[in-house]
């Protein structure tokens, strides 16, 4: 994709602000967005007597941009009725990041900004992939549901029939509880991605180590790293 015609953009969205239909408000609002195929797809804000459900011009974007063909949206500017840049309210902010993403560029006053800055930490498809099953939950087996929250998991990278993979066990800490027995509490299976098996780790123990490869330890379990393994895993 080639620079960004935010000139173009902006009169794409002061021209179909003139079409808002605001008699409510009497604040036009208009945004045009860059399709990543290079179409240009607008949208103006549609009030109703009921004043609640309000469309904001950022909906009519929405419904144009999957009306004419889908695609993602690489660009957005939103204007006023001085055609000046506005920022998308909340819950479109929610709309566009599923339908850009976060590196999608929002004009703003001192020049574009990405939807990440916009909507940080932000709740999508990813989140529901949990109860669809594509991101499992990881069940701790009852007869160990007494050991949740103590022990240490350690992550680690292995090789299974010459492939690596990473598995990890969850183990009863050294000193937990005077003269308790130390030892393996459970073993877990093998991933490709540590991130899985951090996942595992959290399901069971705020204190999750990685060891990766070379036999770095990194620190991947809950709050600051503790003094004996200062460095965060950052995968
Ligand atoms: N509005 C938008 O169209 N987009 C926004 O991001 C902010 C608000 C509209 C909704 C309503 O018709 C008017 O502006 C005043 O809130």
């Amino acid at each position: 994709m080639t620079e960004i015609d935010w000139e173009r953009l902006r009169a794409a969205a002061t021209e179909v602000m003139r079409h808002a239909y605001v008699p409510y408000s009497k604040y036009p609002v208009g945004a045009a967005a860059l399709v990543d195929d290079g179409r240009i797809v607008v949208g103006c804000n549609v009030e109703n007597a009921a004043y609640g459900v309000v469309l904001c011009a950022e909906c009519g974007v929405v419904s144009s941009l999957h009306a004419t063909g889908g695609g993602r949206i690489v660009a957005l500017s939103c204007v006023d009725a001085l055609g000046e840049p506005l920022m998308p309210c909340g819950r479109c902010r929610q709309l566009l990041w599923e339908q850009g993403g976060p590196g999608c560029l929002i004009e703003a006053a001192d020049g574009p900004l990405t939807m990440a800055e916009l909507l940080p930490h932000a709740f999508d498809v990813e989140d529901l992939k949990t109860v669809t099953g594509e991101r499992p939950v990881p069940v701790v087996p009852d007869r160990l549901a007494a050991w949740r929250g103590r022990g240490t998991v350690f992550v680690h990278a292995d090789l299974a029939s010459g492939q690596p993979v990473w598995t990890a066990y969850w183990e009863r800490s050294a000193g937990d509880t005077e003269g308790a027995e130390t030892g393996v509490l459970e073993e877990g299976p093998n991933w490709a991605d540590p991130a899985e098996a951090i996942a595992w780790g959290h399901a069971r123990s705020p204190r999750v180590v990685v060891v990766d490869a070379a036999g770095t330890i990194f620190w991947a379990g809950e709050g600051e790293p503790p003094m004996e393994i200062p460095t965060r895993w950052a995968g």
